[in-house]
């Protein structure tokens, strides 16, 4: 096995370190006092945010099953657009705070002033009030990525109406489920979304899923192509015409800490999704205090997420993080690969972005393309690169460290959950070394620890690994499951008493550093030995011909179980039984025998969420021979992945 302790681990610069809000040192102080007075720490932090009615109390969180209750900063009042957008435009009203880059390279940039941003949030908070929307009601989000998708959230959240934000590439069904789930009043769509040169329809889809609502959901409709709709007198609202209409100015509403700021629907391990409750204060404070602290932001310069504010990075690391700290913050409406494998690094160019986020599959599909890609933009901006979303394997890695940073930023591998609210471990620029492929450090406030899962006894000391919890609360965490606080208790509380259960398996390495294992649904037990469904992926993507790799667990009647691989290969590679018997055996060189995969399949392309994550969950079924059990599916970006997969599903002998 692969010891990641002794991988090489990546210093910062001199200059990086100089740089940095936190160094080492810092870093070590500001966490030990994290730990020893935590009310103490956050009541410093939430002086990041500006408050209407100070609070008394910091923290009231209980975490035994049946009695789960989370509160920050209890008492005191505030408004998250406010802070977001207000208090900037004395000192950077002329700044930009949103630079809006169009799907196609055609189509001019937008650069958004704070003023300005400030205009368009007061007036769709005008425009949602005339619409009968009130403080407590909820709005659906379902929008392409355009500067209307944050003044929605941002409208919502000055009058106090709590948004859940629906990503533009899920289906009207999807969409309904998510508007009844939560009882929505208005329903904020657009025409149609590009995206990689495609349009969806997703006013149509609007349509298609109120058939499936309430007759009083009402449709707020934005312009983004003009292209045509079809429109239902009374239910309808034409928002580009409402907001000519609508004054300039809607003050904001004084909202409790503990205010519901958004709900997030999130898949789980089983049953629908659950509908993830985020609250103003204490959310805010975190989701400010990590943005400008991992990323090491300062003002003036350019950040860049890539995420989609369908997700939970979006809210976090588009939106609110950035705002509150009066960044200026880049919104992309398009796909990495269009019009051409280049796109992301020339975005990185023309804006000269300085902090660039992403996720580990788009590094890996852009890696499998050619570095030329890369080399012919000027990136010499970037400063800090992230990654978020899943583990990233160390070829990825250092591919993202050597071509894209040229061995100048530090890569932040950002582990979190949309549960969490922000970061929970990475590393900061200017205070740790990096390892490919490690989260690295807990963030400050966060006490991770490992239990043993059979026994849920923490595992103290160096070299260890088990499931990973988190022993306290921290401000951005999860308040509850919209309409089911037991859900919220049972997924999250009762299978290690006392703790808030992450659901992943992780490493604490030798020297203290941590590692995320993957999901523990995804960690499979072959012979009797754990083993990480990511490290066998991670060791057949490193191979030359391999693209991409998904890795399951199936049952094995000797084994236990098996390991199921299936692989993509690389444009210009064939499948072959050579191929295939090389590949065996790279896996057992790079792991260990005990790692030889037992099925290796062929797939030209895995199922993914639109997100770019691959449901493991439908591989597992297919690995089984459980077709009739793929569970909901309404999530995947490719369904006809699905049945080729099933049609070529390899023999396991
Ligand atoms: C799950 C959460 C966090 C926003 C996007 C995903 C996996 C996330 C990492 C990382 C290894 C990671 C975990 C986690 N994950 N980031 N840096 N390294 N794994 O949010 O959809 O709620 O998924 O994603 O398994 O539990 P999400």
């Amino acid at each position: 096995m692969t010891q990641e302790s002794d991988s090489k681990a990546y210093a910062p610069s001199k200059e990086t370190v100089a740089r940095a809000h936190v160094n080492a040192t810092q870093y070590d102080e500001m966490y030990a006092a994290s730990m020893q007075d935590p009310e103490g720490f956050w009541r410093q932090q939430a002086e990041r945010i500006d408050w209407i009615k100070p609070f008394t109390q910091v923290k009231d969180v209980n975490f035994t099953l049946g009695n789960v209750s989370i509160n920050w900063y209890t008492d005191g009042t505030l408004n998250v657009a406010a802070n977001c957008v207000d208090r900037h435009l004395e000192t950077r009203g002329e700044q930009t705070a949103i630079i809006w880059e169009p799907d196609s390279p055609d189509e001019p940039a937008q650069h958004i002033t704070y003023k300005q941003l400030h205009t368009h949030v007061c007036r769709m908070a005008n425009v949602l009030e005339t619409m009968g929307v009130r403080k407590g009601d909820r709005v659906v989000i379902y929008l392409p990525m355009i500067p209307e998708a944050a003044y929605a959230m941002l409208a919502c959240a000055r009058i106090g109406a709590i948004h859940s934000i629906v990503f533009a590439g899920f289906s009207p069904d999807a969409l309904a489920a998510r508007v009844n789930g939560c009882d929505a009043k208005v329903l904020i769509t657009a025409d149609e979304a590009p995206r990689g040169g495609r349009k969806t329809p997703l006013k149509s889809n609007a349509d298609a899923a109120l058939l499936h609502t309430k007759d009083t959901v009402k449709c707020l409709v934005v312009k983004r192509t003009g292209g045509q709709t079809t429109w239902v007198d009374g239910r309808d609202y034409d928002y580009n015409e409402m907001a000519l209409e609508a004054n300039d100015y809607s003050k904001p509403a004084e909202m409790n800490a503990e205010d519901p700021l958004f709900i997030l629907y999130t898949s789980g391990s089983t049953g629908q999704p659950k509908g993830v409750v985020h609250t103003t204060g204490g959310y805010l404070t975190y989701a400010a205090m990590t943005h400008e602290i991992t990323f090491d932001y300062h003002d003036g310069d350019i950040y860049w997420c890539t995420a989609d504010v369908g997700w939970v990075t979006g809210h976090s690391y588009i939106v609110y993080g950035p705002l509150a700290n009066g960044a200026t913050t880049l919104m992309f409406e398009g796909v990495p690969t269009f019009p051409d494998a280049s796109r992301f690094w020339q975005v990185c160019d023309k804006h000269q972005v300085t902090q660039f986020y992403t996720a580990p599959t788009a590094l890996r599909a852009l890696m499998g393309q050619g570095n030329e890609w890369v080399e012919k933009c000027d990136l010499s901006s970037l400063r800090t690169l992230g990654t978020v979303g899943e583990p990233i394997n160390p070829e990825a890695w250092t591919w993202y460290n050597d071509v894209v940073g040229k061995g100048k930023c530090p890569i932040v591998d950002t582990w979190w959950q949309t549960e969490t609210g922000g970061h929970l471990m990475t590393p900061l620029p200017g205070a740790h070394a990096t390892k490919p492929g490690a989260a690295m450090k807990p963030f400050f406030g966060v006490a991770p620890v490992v239990l043993d899962p059979q026994s849920g006894e923490e595992i103290e000391g160096n070299g260890v690994e088990g499931v990973l919890c988190i022993k306290d609360s921290w401000p951005g965490q999860m308040r509850s499951v919209w309409g089911d606080h037991e859900r919220f208790e049972k997924t999250y509380f009762s299978d290690y008493k006392g703790y808030y259960f992450t659901g992943d398996g992780c490493r604490r390495d030798a020297d203290g550093d941590y590692w995320i294992t993957g999901r523990v649904d995804d960690v499979i037990n072959v012979s009797g030995h754990r083993m990480g469904t990511a490290e066998v992926e991670s060791a057949l993507v490193a191979h030359a011909a391999v693209a991409e790799a998904a890795v399951v667990g199936y049952p094995h009647s000797i084994k236990g179980q098996g390991i199921y691989c299936y692989v993509t290969l690389m444009n210009d590679r064939e499948p072959s039984d050579d191929l295939l018997k090389e590949l065996r055996a790279w896996v057992r060189t790079e792991i260990g025998p005990i790692a030889s995969p037992d099925v290796i399949q062929w797939a030209p392309g895995l199922p993914k969420t639109r997100s770019g994550k691959i449901m493991r969950r439908i591989l597992r079924k297919i690995a089984e021979n459980d077709f009739g059990a793929l569970g909901d599916t309404s999530t995947l970006a490719d369904p006809s992945v699905v049945d080729d997969l099933i049609a070529n599903r390899a023999d396991k002998g």
